[in-house]
C-alpha cells in the first residue's frame, strides 16, 4: 500500500473487508419520518413547540438548566460568543485545527481569531500552549472536542478562570462523550453543538445552545428568539438565527431518548476499520487514545488534510470499505 495513490483519486481501498451488517448513517427509522410528518400536515413548521419539547430532552440529557436550539451549530456558536460578550476589537481562541464554522462566527461580531496549537496525539487544544495566545482582548476559548476526543477541560477551565475569560465548548463532533465522567458540553459556561444529519445526533440542519448560567441563555434568547422572550431579551432583540420546527426538532425529540444507545454503535465502525488499518506501512492507524469517554465520529483525514497517524474516523466507513 506504500506510496499508492489515495483511494479518493482512485487508488485501492485501505479496508477491503466486507463491513457486513454495519449500519449506515444517519439512522432514520419509520417513527422518525412520522414525526416530521405530523409537523407537516398540522402546518407547524415555524413553530416553536416541538423546537422547545427538543431543547427540554436536550437540556435534561445533559442535565443542564437551558437549551436552545439554532438553525445550524454556526448559529448556535455565534449566539454563544455574542452572549458571552465577544464584539467589536475582541479576540476568541480556538484551535489550530478544526472545521471553521468553530471560529468564523467571531468575524460576523467584528473580533479576531488567534489559533493555539493542539496536541498531537488528541488534536485538541493544547493547554500548555494556551495562556501564550491570552491578550487582554481574549473575550473567550473555544475547545472543539475535535473528532469525538474531549478536551483536557481541567486545564483549560484554570487557565480560563485565572484571567476571567468565558469558555465555549464545541461539541459538535462529540455528542455524548464524557471528560471525568462529565458529558462534554457541561464544564465550559456554555457550549454549542452541530446536529446537522453526519453529525452524532443527526437530526438535519441544526445546532443547539446549553447553558446553567441564566445571563447567558438570556442572552441567547435575545440574540434571535424574540418571539419567545423575557423582559430583558424583549427590549434588545437582535437578528440572530432560530430554529424551527421542522428541520430536526421532531427527529431529535426521538433520538434524544434513544442517543446513548445508539452512540454505542458507533464504536462498532471503528472496530470493523482498526483491524485492517493496523500495521498498515502508510501508518493509517485509529487512535483511541487514553480517555474511556470519548465519542465516535466521521472524519476523512484527505479533506482535512492530516497526515495520518493520527487518524480516527468512524462511522461511515463507506469510502474506505470495497
Ligand atoms: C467542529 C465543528 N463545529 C461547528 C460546526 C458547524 O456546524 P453546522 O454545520 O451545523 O453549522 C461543524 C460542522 O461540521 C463542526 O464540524
Amino acid at each position: 500500500m506504500a506510496n499508492s495513490e489515495l483511494a479518493l483519486l482512485g487508488g485501492p481501498k485501505a479496508v477491503q473487508t466486507d463491513p457486513e451488517d454495519m449500519f449506515t448513517w444517519p439512522i432514520i427509522t419509520e417513527e422518525d419520518e412520522q414525526a416530521v410528518l405530523e409537523v407537516l400536515r398540522r402546518g407547524g413548521m415555524s413553530g416553536t413547540d416541538v423546537t422547545q419539547e427538543f431543547e427540554r430532552d436536550f437540556a435534561d440529557w445533559h442535565g443542564v438548566e437551558y437549551a436552545v436550539g439554532h438553525s445550524s451549530g454556526t448559529a448556535a456558536l455565534q449566539a454563544a460568543m455574542w452572549a458571552c460578550g465577544v464584539g467589536v476589537g475582541d479576540e476568541v481562541i480556538g484551535p489550530s485545527l478544526t472545521y471553521w464554522a468553530s471560529v468564523l462566527p467571531a468575524f460576523s461580531l467584528g473580533a479576531g481569531i488567534v489559533f493555539g496549537e493542539v496536541d498531537p496525539m488528541t488534536l485538541c487544544l493544547d493547554p500548555n500552549d494556551l495562556e501564550n495566545r491570552i491578550t487582554e482582548r481574549t473575550k473567550a476559548i473555544i475547545p472543539v472536542h475535535y473528532c469525538g476526543y474531549p478536551c483536557d477541560m481541567d486545564a483549560i477551565m484554570e487557565i480560563a478562570e485565572k484571567h476571567d475569560i468565558k469558555v465555549i465548548e464545541d461539541v459538535s463532533h462529540a455528542h455524548g462523550a464524557h471528560y471525568k465522567g462529565r458529558l462534554v458540553g457541561t464544564i465550559g459556561h456554555c457550549a454549542g453543538f452541530s446536529v446537522m444529519s453526519g453529525k452524532a445526533l443527526a437530526v438535519g440542519e441544526g445546532g443547539m445552545f446549553i447553558t446553567n448560567d441564566e445571563l447567558l441563555h438570556e442572552r441567547v434568547i435575545a440574540w434571535g428568539h424574540y418571539g419567545r422572550t423575557t423582559l430583558w431579551a424583549h427590549q434588545r432583540s437582535l437578528p440572530g438565527s432560530v430554529a424551527e420546527a421542522l428541520r430536526g426538532p421532531p427527529l431529535g425529540r426521538l433520538q434524544v431518548p434513544d442517543a446513548p444507545v445508539v452512540l454505542r454503535l458507533r464504536p462498532r465502525a471503528a472496530q470493523a476499520l482498526q483491524g485492517p488499518l493496523r500495521g498498515d506501512p502508510e501508518g493509517h492507524e485509529l487512535f483511541l487514545g487514553p480517555a474511556g469517554g470519548r465519542a465516535w465520529r466521521a472524519r476523512s483525514p484527505a479533506a482535512q488534510g492530516v497526515r495520518l497517524r493520527l487518524w480516527r474516523m468512524v462511522c461511515l466507513p463507506r469510502h474506505l470499505c470495497s
